[in-house]
């Protein structure tokens, strides 16, 4: 157990903080991606009405959770009811799970940021991705690198490493994110790009559409794994939990939506899909960063776009269960900063060799790197969100009343988390499923 409960020092560092984990991997390389692969516009409006009606209430709630019990995941649901304590843990296991493929991303982005900066560029990103991935010493060296990097800052504690990093990190992350997507705009293909994202096609609409929004609206806003309860333990007792809710709604949408105002119009610049998967960020477009003027910069500052995008929410992905293990565990931030690196970093290790010799493995038809993405975004998430929904709204003796005082709004609030989400979520994890 640490021994003073940190706390970030003001109420802006904790937004800084709690964007910094929502914004991550899930708004520039995976949603472009998904909703390349989901039909484009309509998946955006999927995702917006989710976000706007649905996401908000487990965000709301597990702020409110963490801000309440002010300890980590495990012990907020062991204090909510002794009988509920293993719901934290399968939130551990989520959280833990994440980084073992999370981070394999992590390392080819360092090893983009090399290729950009030592200016030695492969003719060819397409057989050069493929040959490179499916390396065997490479990749993992470079995904221990990138956990040995992002672990330093919560064994740093609280306010001297986590809130430091995300300080410096995300307001050159955003300058950067504008650069590019004015850059972008000013691209022959910008209209067609911003049709793809704003324009809807209806027939593209199914059922599993739905569930891919709704994983990936949990996914990018950091919710149904306690990382949110984790950051809230840590709030300062003046903010305000639904403003700071809001807020951080706000900029992961925002960001995301830039991204996506980046990505395509360079991609339909050069005629190519938009539906190419999870190795668009890493073949389309750094072979079209090679036909730009000033191709190593742009590359650059797009790969360290990326790079702190993905380290600030790594960040929070290994605190969420760093605070567990101190408490749990009864031993050092440092000690268990050590002890989760070690078991990411074995874990992290197959799923890097997914795309190279292990890429035979394969159980439901996707290798461990899309099985340990699909188990956690599709599945665990969903899931655990609903149960952390019933949970509040059951369990928790009138938090609606906590969070908003006795009026209209909690009263609304409360009949929504009690009865309207966890329908919804029942019915877009059966139908998707
Ligand atoms: N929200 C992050 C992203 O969009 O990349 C991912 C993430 C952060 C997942 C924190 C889980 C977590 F605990």
């Amino acid at each position: 157990m640490e021994k003073n409960k940190p706390q970030w020092s003001s109420h802006l560092s904790f937004i800084i903080a709690t964007v910094g984990s929502a914004v991550g991997l899930g708004n520039i390389w995976r949603f472009p991606y998904i909703m390349g692969k989901n039909g484009g516009a309509i998946f955006l409006l999927t995702y917006l009405l989710l976000i706007a009606f649905i996401c908000i209430i487990p965000l709301i709630c597990e702020l409110a959770i963490g801000k309440i019990y002010r300890t980590d995941t495990i012990n907020a649901f062991k204090e909510i009811n002794p009988k509920f304590k293993w719901l934290g843990w399968l939130c551990i296991t989520t959280v833990i799970l994440i980084p073992c493929f999370y981070f394999v991303v992590g390392g080819w982005i360092l090893n983009y940021i090399w290729i950009f900066i030592s200016n030695n560029l492969p003719s060819d990103f397409s057989s050069y991705f493929t040959s490179y991935s499916s390396q065997i010493f490479m990749p993992c060296f470079l995904t221990f690198v990138f956990l040995i990097m992002t672990a330093s800052f919560p064994y740093r504690g609280v306010n001297k490493g986590i809130e430091k990093a995300n300080n410096i990190m995300m307001p050159l992350f955003a300058l950067m994110l504008i650069i590019m997507a004015v850059y972008a705009l000013t691209l022959p293909g910008a209209k067609e790009g911003l049709e793809f994202m704003f324009k809807p096609d209806f027939s593209q609409f199914s059922h599993s559409m739905v569930l891919t929004a709704l994983g990936q609206a949990l996914f990018t806003l950091s919710i149904g794994m306690g990382a949110i309860i984790t950051y809230g333990s840590y709030m300062k007792e003046e903010s305000h939990i639904v403003k700071s809710a809001y807020t951080l709604i706000f900029f992961d949408t925002l960001i995301a939506v830039i991204a996506g105002v980046m990505i395509f119009p360079i991609v339909f610049s050069f005629g190519v899909t938009p539906s190419a998967g999870a190795s668009l960020v890493f073949i389309a477009l750094p072979e079209i960063f090679t036909k730009l003027p000033c191709a190593s910069f742009v590359g650059l500052i797009f790969f360290i776009l990326l790079f702190f995008a993905a380290i600030t929410s790594g960040i929070s992905i290994l605190e969420t269960a760093i605070s567990a293990f101190i408490n749990n565990f009864k031993i050092s931030r440092q000690k268990a900063t050590v002890l989760l690196s070690i078991i990411v970093a074995v874990v992290s290790i197959p799923a890097t060799l997914s795309f190279g010799i292990l890429d035979g493995i394969k159980i439901a038809d996707k290798t461990i790197f899309d099985l340990l993405d699909y188990v956690t975004s599709n599945i665990l998430l969903p899931f655990n969100t609903l149960l952390i929904c019933l949970l509040s709204g059951w369990c928790i003796q009138s938090l609606w009343k906590k969070i908003f005082g006795d009026n209209l709004f909690g009263y609304i609030f409360n009949i929504i988390l009690k009865f309207i989400v966890p329908i919804i979520l029942i019915c877009v994890l059966i139908a998707g499923l």
